[in-house]
C-alpha cells in the first residue's frame, strides 16, 4: 500500500481546525520555531486591531504642530490645508487619497530626506499601489516648485515622468501640496476627515509580505 506522507500543518491549519493555541511562542530562534508557536503569535495578533496604526500615525500628525516660527504655516495646518484643497476637489472617494493627503507628511521627524519614503512605507499595505507611489515620490515631485530657490534642479523630476503614476503624483503636488501654505485659508478640521482614515486603516489591502517597487 502506497504510504502518502502527511501534509506539514501551518499555523493557519491549526487555527482553522480549532487547535489549542498555547499562549505563548517558546523559541529563542526562529530556527527552532514551530507552527504551534506561530499559530499563537498570529492569533494573539489577531486581537490587536489596525486601529492601533491609525492611532500612531495620527500621534505623528498631531507631532508635526511644533513649532516652525520661519514659515508660513506649520505642518500640522500645512498637512490638513493639502486634505482639505483635496476634498473639496472631489478627492474623498475610498479615502485612499485622502489618507495619502492628511499623512504625506508625516515622517518629517524620523525622515527628514526620505519622509515621503517613510510615510508610503507605513500605507503601502492599506492603500492601492498608485497611492503608494505618489506619497513615496511627493518630494520629488514638489521639488518643481522651489528646487531652485536652494540650487537644484526644478526639473529633477522629470526623470520619473514616463512612470505611468507620474500624473497623479505631480498632480497631487501641483494642485494641493505645494499650495498649502496659507495662513489665511479656510482649512477644515481633522474631524472631518476621519471616517475616511478609519476605512482605510480598517484591514490591509495585501499581505506585507516583502514586495519590490
Ligand atoms: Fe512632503
Ligand atoms: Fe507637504
Amino acid at each position: 500500500m502506497a504510504v502518502v506522507a502527511e501534509k506539514h500543518k501551518t499555523a493557519y491549519d491549526l487555527i482553522a481546525e480549532g487547535a489549542e493555541i498555547k499562549p505563548k511562542a517558546t523559541y529563542r530562534s526562529f530556527d527552532e520555531s514551530t507552527a504551534e508557536d506561530w499559530a499563537a503569535i498570529i492569533t494573539h495578533n489577531q486581537e490587536v486591531p489596525d486601529s492601533s496604526v491609525l492611532e500612531l500615525c495620527l500621534d505623528h500628525l498631531e507631532r508635526l504642530k511644533s513649532p516652525q516660527p520661519a514659515s508660513p504655516v506649520d505642518r500640522y495646518e500645512h498637512s490638513l490645508q493639502t486634505t482639505s484643497r483635496a476634498w473639496r476637489d472631489g478627492h474623498d472617494g475610498d479615502g485612499q487619497y485622502i489618507a495619502a493627503a492628511l499623512l504625506h507628511d508625516i515622517g518629517d521627524f524620523f525622515a527628514p530626506h526620505n519622509h515621503g519614503e517613510f510615510c508610503a512605507s507605513v500605507l503601502k499595505p492599506y492603500v492601492r499601489p498608485e497611492i503608494y507611489w505618489l506619497v513615496k515620490h511627493h518630494e520629488l515631485g514638489q521639488g518643481y516648485h522651489f528646487f531652485h530657490h536652494l540650487g537644484a534642479d526644478r526639473n529633477a523630476r522629470e526623470k520619473v515622468r514616463a512612470h505611468p503614476y507620474a500624473e497623479l503624483c505631480f498632480d497631487f503636488c501641483d494642485k494641493y501640496d505645494q499650495t498649502a501654505f496659507d495662513p489665511d485659508y479656510d482649512t477644515m478640521p481633522l474631524d472631518a476627515f476621519m471616517p475616511s482614515l478609519q476605512r482605510v486603516f480598517e484591514r490591509p489591502l495585501r499581505e506585507t509580505e516583502p514586495q519590490d517597487d
